[in-house]
């Protein structure tokens, strides 16, 4: 492996259990994190982090919709290890594929508290740990190309994704002064537990389905392109880099599929 680039790094992900946040905790645990593993499926929490190691990573539950649950798994980190130097609040949920005609508000709102909600109170308890102890973190949230454009998700989530990049732009404009940098990943379809189970599909179908759609040809998306992304902006080498939404959706969100049909 080339040299490790989060070496003595604290790290904390939410929605670590499984997808997208499993690959990041396994790469940053790669390249010299200790990774602190938060999520809701706590057995599936606990098995990845077991197979990562106890030397590398440990599993806490936390249920990122409870400001309480986030804290703790805050100060959970702090405690064992000092202090935190990233966060990857990645946990989130697409909700049900209904209509804006037949909108369920409850599940409008449970989308959100999840997906906004919860992302705030993780970037909210994470900066005041690395404000507290002076570091200078890298805090990394997980939109999604439904961010940038309607269509390509259900309306609840793309209204909570879109928003999420506004979390992230005011987060970095107040926590700049600190030295933390806030930046999002914005990936394509992925196939995870999270959208095989929404469109009923198994991981194959979706791979399928999404590079049938996609812009970028001869490469499958997986969740380690994504989580590649997310160590980026975990590293040292984004050092300047700040306020970005880092999209991983090779130029899906770039064109127009109207045009690029003709
Ligand atoms: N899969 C895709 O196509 C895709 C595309 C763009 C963005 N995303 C985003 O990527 C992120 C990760 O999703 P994934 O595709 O890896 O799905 P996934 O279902 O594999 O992983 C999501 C994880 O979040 C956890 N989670 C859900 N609610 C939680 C809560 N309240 N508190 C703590 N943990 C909770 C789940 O238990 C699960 O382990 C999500 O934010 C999702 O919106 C996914």
């Amino acid at each position: 492996m080339s040299k490790p680039r989060l070496e003595g790094k604290v790290a904390l992900v939410t929605g670590a259990a499984s997808g997208i946040g499993e690959e990041a905790a396994r790469l940053f645990a790669e390249h010299g994190a200790f990774v602190v593993l938060a999520d809701i499926q706590d057995e599936l929490g606990q098995k990845v982090a077991d197979s990562i190691g106890n030397h590398r990573a440990s599993y806490h539950h936390c249920d990122v919709r409870d400001e309480s649950q986030v804290e703790s798994a805050v100060n959970f980190t702090v405690r064992e290890h000092k202090k935190l130097d990233v966060l990857f609040s990645n946990a989130g949920v697409i909700g049900p594929l209904d209509g804006i005609l037949d909108l369920d508000l409850a599940a409008f709102d449970a989308t959100v508290a999840t997906n906004v909600r919860g992302v705030a109170a993780t970037i909210k308890h994470a900066a005041r740990a690395m404000v507290a102890a002076g570091t200078r973190g890298s805090i990394i949230c997980t939109a999604s190309v439904a961010a940038a454009i309607g269509g390509a998700g259900p309306h609840a989530y793309t209204v909570s994704k879109h928003a999420l990049v506004g979390l992230v732009r005011t987060a970095c404009s107040e926590l700049g002064a600190h030295g933390i940098r806030v930046n999002c990943v914005a990936p394509y379809g992925v196939a995870t537990p999270l959208s095989c189970v929404a469109y009923g599909l198994t991981p194959e179908e979706v791979e399928v389905n999404s590079a049938g759609a996609a812009n970028l040809k001869g490469v499958v998306l997986r969740a380690r392109h994504v989580a590649e992304a997310a160590l980026f902006l975990a590293s040292d080498e984004s050092e300047y880099i700040s306020g970005h939404n880092l999209a991983v959706d090779g130029g899906f969100t770039a064109v127009s599929h109207s045009y690029a049909a003709m």
